[in-house]
């Protein structure tokens, strides 16, 4: 007799970090991959504002303005649920053509269907910035340390693989 087919094992849900929540949609931000790019600052600044506490007032701006800017954040420490959205997953998000972009004296930055494969498994993501010189504490993504490193390298591609 055959075995039935056992149902696919549970996707855990991704860890984004802190939560901060809005009527129509939850921010996620996740400090140890955010390397101060400031896209999301200079996108919504009555959201992303350093000097108010919390930084992040998800609530100051309509919830697809703020899920277009944090879109916008190259690193994922960035991500959002909208609360009548799919779950909580990385696929929630559109996602073109991979592409990489490599940035002068810094890390890659990667778009796309992602999956890194780093110490503590495999995650999907859709944007991540990887480490490329050696330093970061937080591999394999960019912690920063390439400014304290002195790290020198060109930059500059653009590279899509779709
Ligand atoms: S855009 Fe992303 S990496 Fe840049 S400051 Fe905002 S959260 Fe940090
Ligand atoms: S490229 Fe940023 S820490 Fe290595």
């Amino acid at each position: 007799m055959s075995q039935p087919e056992l149902p696919p094992p549970p996707t855990p849900a991704p860890d984004w970090g802190r939560a901060y929540t809005a009527p129509d949609l939850t921010v996620y931000y996740d400090k140890a991959r955010c390397i101060h790019f400031a896209a999301c600052i200079r996108g919504l600044p009555q959201v992303f504002d350093t000097a108010a506490r919390p930084w992040i007032q998800a609530d100051a701006a309509p919830a697809e303005q703020v899920a277009e800017v944090v879109r916008r954040c190259p690193t994922g420490a960035l991500h959002y649920a909208l609360k009548n959205g799919p779950a909580k997953s990385a696929l929630a998000e559109p996602t073109g053509p991979t592409s990489i972009e490599v940035r002068a004296n810094g890390p890659l930055f990667v778009r796309g269907d992602l999956m890194i494969a780093g110490a503590q498994g495999s995650v999907r993501d859709t944007r991540a910035a990887l480490c490329r010189c050696g330093a970061s504490h937080n591999k394999p993504y960019c912690d920063g340390s390439h400014r304290q490193s002195g790290f020198e390298a060109a930059g500059g591609e653009r590279i899509n693989t779709g």
